[in-house]
């Protein structure tokens, strides 16, 4: 089985605990692009009716419009039933690396309002320990970027600033930039996520401590469902 049809069957899974009159979180990237189609698909043919999605990102707005999924805001529902989201890499203890898509900041304030995060992937992201197989995405203020550069490198990492398709620096929905931080093995995420949130140059980081509720992963002999300890 290829990546893509692994992606899709995680994606339908996760749908499979939609249930009508839910407030959906809608995450982003190529594999959360397969739940909206499904959710879309059981909207049209009656199956679920009642959903409400809130996006992560301007790319999953535009997709959900697209697709006919209604939306709404976090100000409007502060409490989301069930988000379903993708990941760079999830380790043993069900954290995550986030953001290889640019929106790890909305993406961790709609998994802090959700009663239930459900993470998608095939088996390539899994992996003992964080940051063996991606980077950290710290997004930082751009008025903050050499300093903040200065300090990821003191705390042992290798910053690179994330460009865009043009070579210029990416910008997030918010405005900021993106430094891709290569820590190597992280054996401690949570004491990591820590330092990261000290600084007040730093608006947030791709570590999910303790935010997903299952991961489903796809893999080609089935599906396997790790559930929080
Ligand atoms: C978006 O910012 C990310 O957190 C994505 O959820 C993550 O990069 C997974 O994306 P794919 O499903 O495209 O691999």
């Amino acid at each position: 089985m290829n990546s893509e049809e692994l992606k899709r069957i995680a994606a339908e899974k996760a749908v499979s605990f939609v249930q009508p009159g839910m407030i959906i979180g809608l995450g982003t990237g190529s594999t959360t692009k397969y739940a909206l189609l499904k959710i879309s698909e059981k909207l049209k043919s009656g199956e679920l009716h009642d959903i409400t999605g809130i996006p992560t990102s301007g790319k999953t707005e535009t997709l959900a419009k697209e697709l006919g999924i209604p939306l709404t805001n976090l100000n409007r529902n502060p409490e989301i039933d069930l988000t379903i989201d993708g990941a760079d890499e999830v380790d043993e203890n069900l954290n995550l690396i986030k953001g290889g898509g640019g929106a790890l900041l909305r993406e961790k304030v709609v998994a802090q309002a959700s009663k239930a995060e459900i993470i998608i992937v095939d088996e390539t992201k899994i992996s003992v320990n964080l940051g063996e197989k991606w980077a950290v995405p710290v997004e930082v203020l751009q008025f903050a970027l050499e300093p903040e550069r200065n300090f990821l490198s003191r705390l042992g990492g290798k910053p690179r600033l994330r460009l865009n398709g043009n070579g210029e620096p990416y910008v997030t929905d918010e405005e900021n930039f993106i430094l891709d931080t290569d820590f190597g093995t992280i054996e401690n995420p949570a004491a990591l996520a820590q330092k990261l949130e000290a600084r007040a140059g730093i608006v947030e980081h791709g570590l999910f401590i303790g935010l997903a509720s299952k991961v489903i992963v796809a893999k080609s002999e089935g599906v396997e469902i790790l559930r929080k300890g």
